[in-house]
This record gives C-alpha cells, sequence and structure tokens, in this order.
C-alpha cells in the first residue's frame, strides 16, 4: 500500500485534530481534512499546523454526495472522525446522529467503494457493545447491544462498514476506542467539564452516585493505535482499542481535584442521564498482538490531561462563552439547583 494522500473528516474534532497532528508529525502525507464545523468543530485546535504545506482544510458536510465525491478521488486513504459524538446530545436530539453518523458514514463508504481507496479506516466506539455486566469484558466478535441513540448510530454506521466489505470487497478496518481524553476535548465531554469547572470553583455535576465506570485512554495513545490500524490493520477487521485504566466517576473527579488542589465541597450528585450505561471493558488482546501499548496510565493521562486544561485557557475560555452557555444552563440549570453536595450524600 503506498499512500500519498489521506482524507481525514471530522478533523477538526477533539481526537481528529490530535490524529492529524501526529500524521504530520511522523509522515510525509498530504492532508485534506473535511470537516463540517458544528459546534464540537474547531480550527483553532490545528491552529498550530494550519500553515503546513501538507495540510488543506475543507469545510463539508460528509452527508454532502458532491462534496464527499470530488475529494475522494484525490485521497488514497481515509480515516473516518466525523461524527455527532456526545450522548447527551443524542438524548436530547437523536435526529442528527442518524443523519451524520449513520447516513454520512454511508455517503462516505459509497463514494469510497467508486475511488481507488487503498485504506479506510472507521472510528467506531466501544458502546456499541452496550454495558458491560459484572466482570464482562468485551471481544471483538461479541453482539451489537448499543444502549443510547448514539451508541445505536454509531452502530448503524459500522454495520454499514462491516456490509461494504462483504459486498464491494472494500479495503476497511475498524477501531472500537475506550473514552480518550487530553488536549483539546470539548468541554460538554466529563473529563474537560470537570477540569475546567474546578478550576472556575464552579460546581463538577456528577450524574447519579458517580459509580459508573469508565477505561480512560489518553489520546496519544490512541493515536498511536490507529497509526497501526491505518498502516497494518487487517482488512475487514474490528479492533477493540482500550488503556486497562477503567475507574468509576467519581474517582476521576477526585483525581482532578486533587491534581488542582480543590476541595472536594465542589463536587454535586445531579439528576442521573437517562439509560446510563454502567461500564465499559474491553479486552485490547488484538491490538496488542500488532504491537501496541499505551505510554500513559490512568496517573499520568489524568495529570496530562488536566495540566494541559489549567495552562490553555485562552483555548477554552471562548468555547465557554458561546453555543456551550446555553447548552450548560439546559442540561445543568436544574439539576444543579436540586444537586446533593457531595458531604451531605455521604
Ligand atoms: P468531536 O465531537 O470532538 O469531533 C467531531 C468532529 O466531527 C467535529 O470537528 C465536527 O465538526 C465534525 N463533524 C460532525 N458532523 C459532521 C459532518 N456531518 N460532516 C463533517 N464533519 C462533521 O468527536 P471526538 O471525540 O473527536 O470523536 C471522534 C470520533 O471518535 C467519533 O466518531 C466518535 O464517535 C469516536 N469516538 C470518540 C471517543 C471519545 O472518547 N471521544 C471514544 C470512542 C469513539
Ligand atoms: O466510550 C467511548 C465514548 O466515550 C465515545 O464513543 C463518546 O463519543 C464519548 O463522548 C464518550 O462517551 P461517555 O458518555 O462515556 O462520555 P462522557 O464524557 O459524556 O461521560 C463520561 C462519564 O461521566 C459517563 O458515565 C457520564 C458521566 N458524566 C458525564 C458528564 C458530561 C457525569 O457524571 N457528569 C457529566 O456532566
Amino acid at each position: 500500500m503506498t499512500i500519498h494522500t489521506v482524507l481525514v473528516t471530522g478533523g477538526a474534532g477533539f481526537i481528529g485534530s490530535n490524529f492529524i497532528r501526529h500524521l504530520l508529525a511522523n509522515y510525509n502525507y498530504d492532508i485534506i481534512n473535511l470537516d463540517k464545523l458544528t459546534y464540537a468543530g474547531n480550527l483553532e485546535n490545528l491552529a498550530d499546523v494550519a500553515g503546513d504545506q501538507r495540510y488543506r482544510f475543507v469545510q463539508g458536510d460528509i452527508g454532502d454526495a458532491e462534496v464527499v465525491r470530488e475529494l475522494m478521488p484525490q485521497a488514497d486513504a481515509v480515516v473516518s472522525f466525523a461524527a455527532e459524538s456526545h450522548v447527551d446530545r443524542s438524548i436530547e436530539d437523536p435526529g442528527t446522529f442518524i443523519q451524520t453518523d449513520v447516513y454520512g458514514t454511508f455517503v462516505l463508504l459509497d463514494a469510497a467503494r467508486r475511488s481507488d481507496i487503498e485504506r479506510f479506516l472507521h472510528i467506531s466506539t466501544d458502546e456499541v457493545y452496550g454495558q458491560s455486566i459484572g466482570d464482562q469484558r468485551f471481544k471483538e466478535d461479541d453482539p451489537f447491544r448499543p444502549r443510547s441513540p448514539y451508541a445505536a448510530s454509531k452502530a448503524g454506521g459500522e454495520l454499514q462498514v462491516h456490509a461494504f466489505r462483504e459486498t464491494y470487497d472494500l479495503p476497511v478496518v475498524i477501531a472500537r476506542p475506550a473514552n480518550n481524553i487530553g488536549p483539546y476535548q470539548y468541554p460538554e465531554k466529563a473529563v474537560p467539564l470537570f477540569t475546567i469547572n474546578a478550576i472556575e470553583d464552579e460546581p463538577l455535576p456528577v450524574y447519579g452516585e458517580g459509580l459508573q465506570i469508565r477505561d480512560r485512554l489518553y489520546v496519544d495513545d490512541h493515536c498511536k493505535a490507529l497509526d497501526l490500524l491505518l498502516h497494518e490493520g487487517e482488512l475487514g477487521e474490528a479492533y477493540n482499542i482500550s488503556a486497562g485504566n477503567e475507574r468509576t466517576n467519581i474517582e476521576v473527579v477526585k483525581t482532578i481535584l486533587d491534581i488542582l488542589e480543590k476541595p472536594t465541597s465542589l463536587i454535586r450528585f445531579v439528576e442521573d442521564r437517562l439509560g446510563h450505561d454502567e461500564r465499559y471493558s474491553m479486552e485490547a488482546t488484538k491490538i496488542r498482538a500488532l504491537g501496541w501499548s499505551t505510554d500513559h496510565d490512568f496517573d499520568a493521562a489524568m495529570e496530562k490531561t488536566v495540566n494541559w486544561y489549567r495552562d490553555h485557557r485562552e483555548w477554552w475560555e471562548p468555547i465557554r462563552s458561546g453555543e456551550y452557555r446555553e447548552y450548560y444552563e439546559r442540561m445543568y440549570g436544574r439539576r444543579l439547583a436540586e444537586a446533593k453536595p457531595y458531604e451531605e450524600a455521604g
């Protein structure tokens, strides 16, 4: 396989922007970044590489067949991140998730099968398996049991990727990553939200009793795994990407407060997310067999992440003053007014 040009979709978001930076630092590829710039897309995430001759930004929707069909023949490989990505927003408004995560994925695949694409790396999620019960750890051939509108949309998108492999022999590889943390994550997501609120001495809204478990994967470790899959992943195969950093949400919150030397009195237990998945847990044997390992355990991943937000106020301050404010009020206003402080909840 010879790659000259990679079409990255959703490259102005959290993981996509980190991955573009990773590719530019490690390869001499040309990169086309196709991104709609939804509320989650932010060109500031790529300000340091915007002037690189090898990088080109195109504002557009992956659901727009005209744009996609124009760009696809210019690429040898596709890495597809573009998605509506936040579970809480999918509970409020599932339709946009179907539009992008299902239909948009179809438009990309349909253009790819008509083009000379050598590799189509699709970014799925661990949420397609649904929640782990007890000590269940998902393997790649376990069934899909998505439980949120977001997870169901991602499962719908991924199923089409498999279908295009079976039907058209499209050279696809699929990544199923765990919860990423790191720089440039939109502060609707738990770790940047808790961190920035703590920096600002604002309450930290923990859903339910904070006992749900997520596996925290540092975004650079994730990018290393995607790099391997782009170059060495077996066609038609899906790969779990999990770090083995499973912690409850309340442990995560306490770690953030410790790093920032802030008091636990900032914690509030608020009304839970509807249909909240208790735990995600996956085996990562298959990706490790390709030679992947992580450089960040839980503490290192949290330390780097929290310190980045502490040191990059200029990145998050403009975001918090716009659409985010309205979203935050809608999502947390009543919940916080009715919340229990940490000490009272025991
Ligand atoms: P993000 O929300 O930060 O970024 C998504 C990007 O996609 C944004 O730049 C947005 O503008 C763009 N986008 C949205 N709709 C689009 C459309 N119709 N056309 C073109 N661009 C569009 O998301 P993220 O956290 O970086 O996640 C990237 C991918 O990884 C997603 O597919 C997500 O489902 C998956 N994933 C994320 C995580 C995580 O922890 N963040 C874990 C597992 C899987
Ligand atoms: O597991 C992979 C998934 O991780 C990705 O596919 C999604 O795109 C990504 O958003 C993430 O989904 P989660 O729902 O796990 O992430 P989120 O940051 O929204 O929430 C993490 C945990 O924290 C979850 O148990 C809900 C809880 N939470 C979240 C928020 C926003 C709170 O307790 N309070 C909050 O305010």
